[in-house]
């Protein structure tokens, strides 16, 4: 193995790796699983490594761990091209890319403080997604866009 090959953290027996990841956002991917290191959970974050296909990368490797689909849901939202590896007995056995729907419900609020989703009657949030990258959704019942800074701060 040349050292152009070589890992910056090592292979995990079990878990999820999460590969293609923005770069710089590998933190934003901690903060939506609710990974704070105050459990004990073994987690190695790889920032801004060179990457064949994105130019730079971050990757997150979560040992012992597999995610929900609406965590799925949430790290589309903040990284298009994240793969999602599940990892058991250190072979890859699953890989996918995260999809982002065109139609967001129930995972992020509306900022817009007059908007309907926000009265008192609980009416689950819908968005659409107008543009990915970058990303640009629409919330279905007052028209307002939100880009990725404003989905980030929810998380
Ligand atoms: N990985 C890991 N532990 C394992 C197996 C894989 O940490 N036991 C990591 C690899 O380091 C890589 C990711 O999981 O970051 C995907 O592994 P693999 O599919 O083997 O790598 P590639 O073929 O390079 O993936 P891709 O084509 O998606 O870039
Ligand atoms: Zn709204």
């Amino acid at each position: 193995m040349s050292s152009k090959d070589q890992l910056y953290v090592k292979k995990i027996r079990n878990g999820t790796v999460i590969d293609h990841i923005d770069p710089g956002h590998a933190l934003d991917v901690l903060h939506i699983l609710n990974i704070n290191g105050k459990r004990g959970e073994v987690v190695s974050a790889v920032l801004n490594v060179e990457s064949k296909l994105l130019g730079r990368k971050d990757i997150v490797k979560i040992e012992d761990r597999e995610l929900k689909p609406q965590e799925v849901d949430k790290i589309a939202l903040i990284a298009p091209k994240a793969s999602i590896n599940i990892v058991r007995e250190y072979e890859v056995i699953s890989k996918k890319r995260v999809e982002l729907p065109r139609t967001i419900k129930g995972i992020i609020k509306c900022n817009n403080p007059s908007c309907v989703v926000n009265a008192r009657e609980p009416v689950t949030t819908e968005f659409k997604v107008e543009v990915t990258e970058p990303l640009r959704i629409r919330c279905h019942y007052c028209g307002r866009i939100m880009g990725k800074d404003d989905v980030l701060k929810q998380f």
